[in-house]
């Protein structure tokens, strides 16, 4: 299996030198044009905030086929990677509860892999990141969208509305850089401060996607989600959320204690919990994907869904189209899976 990120080098070693693609990339199949989110666009599949470090990922996986591409979650500050190890693969139980036990490498069936992120939501200085995304934008090939992911950074003594100014000013700088949507990320699994959650708090995401949309105009703006335990919640967001954003991306890392069989937290005793992603992922994920569409339906919220969460075969990302995702976005599997969106279009010129 060809892992395009090195897990066992750091964040820093991979935004340098990644992504590791063998090679000549991949023939990718001419495809009509769709709308999305009031774009034309190639396809409607992507990359998830996450793997896409920086201009170069973004430019490596656009030459795959990948046409919805995200750049990885930036701050209004220069915030360090956690320790090693970051990325582990994991054995999947069939849960999404407990814990998730660590294996020292991945399955020879890729449709099989579930792995385990922890960190921290780093972010380069916004004196780096603001030209990269203009490099990014820049490599971009007709027909692909530019997302990027924004977070707040809390700071002693703030409050909510300080907070959502942090975020509306790196939207704000985004969009001036290029973006064609902005992501505000509520959600994180193995950040402790108040931004690893903010979706579970429907006041505060109201607070957040209504600062952030009075910075940026018109463009498209995204809220990325983790997972809903209960339908009420989901509904009380989407209400709250629903008047000043275009769409929400769901899910995020199911949050869950990743342990080595001996009970030792694999990343270490201050991150005990940390995001599961893959195979272990996917139903909880269309399960989610399938009850936003019927409350936004029900309530009449005119809100695109962006799906991802376990997606690395063909049948994951019809199970998405299938409860009526908008887009298909992948987080881990295009790390082991780099042809995925060029086979997809070979399957369905739709998609
Ligand atoms: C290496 C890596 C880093 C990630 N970092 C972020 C991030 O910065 N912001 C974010 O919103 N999600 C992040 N994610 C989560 C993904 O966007 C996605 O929600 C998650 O991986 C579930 O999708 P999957 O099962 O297809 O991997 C990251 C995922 C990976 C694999």
């Amino acid at each position: 299996m060809q892992l395009t990120y090195d897990i066992l080098k750091t964040y820093q070693e991979n935004y340098d030198a990644g992504p590791s693609l063998e090679g000549g990339g991949v023939t990718c199949p001419e495809v009509p044009l769709k709308r999305l989110l009031g774009y034309q666009v190639r396809s409607r599949l992507g990359i998830a905030a996450g793997l896409l470090l920086n201009s170069r990922w973004i430019e490596a996986y656009s030459s795959l086929g990948f046409d919805l591409l995200t750049y990885k979650t930036v701050r209004s500050s220069y915030r360090p990677c956690y320790p090693l190890p970051n990325w582990v693969f994991v054995s999947d139980d069939g849960q999404i509860n407990g814990p998730i036990y660590y294996r020292e490498s991945p399955p020879e069936d890729t449709s099989a892999v579930t792995s385990s992120v922890c960190f921290g939501m780093p972010s380069m200085s916004p004196d780096v990141w603001r030209p990269d995304v203009a490099r990014a934008k820049e490599a971009l090939r007709d027909g692909q969208l530019l997302i990027v992911s924004v977070v707040g950074t809390p700071e002693a003594g703030w409050g909510g509305e300080e907070m959502a100014n942090d975020f509306a000013e790196c939207a704000a700088w985004a969009v001036e850089a290029g973006a064609d949507i902005v992501e505000a990320n509520l959600s994180c699994p193995n950040v402790c401060t108040a931004e690893g959650s903010i979706y579970l708090d429907p006041e505060f995401s109201r607070g957040v996607a209504t600062t952030v949309r009075s910075r940026i105009g018109k463009v498209p703006l995204l809220m990325k989600v983790g997972y809903f335990e209960e339908e009420s919640l989901m509904r009380s967001f989407l209400q709250a959320v629903s008047a000043a954003v275009d769409g929400v991306t769901m899910v995020n890392g199911l949050t869950r204690p990743v342990l080595y069989p001996d009970g030792r937290p694999v990343f270490g005793s201050d991150y005990v919990q940390a995001g599961v992603l893959g195979r272990s992922i996917h139903r909880a994920s269309v399960q989610s994907v399938q009850m936003a569409k019927r409350i936004a339906r029900s309530e009449g919220l005119d809100l695109s869904v962006l799906a991802v969460g376990g997606a690395s075969v063909l049948a994951d990302i019809k199970d998405f189209f299938d409860v009526g995702a908008d887009a298909v976005l992948m987080g881990s599997s295009p790390m082991y899976c780099p042809s995925l969106a060029a086979d997809a279009k070979l399957h369905c010129r739709d998609w």
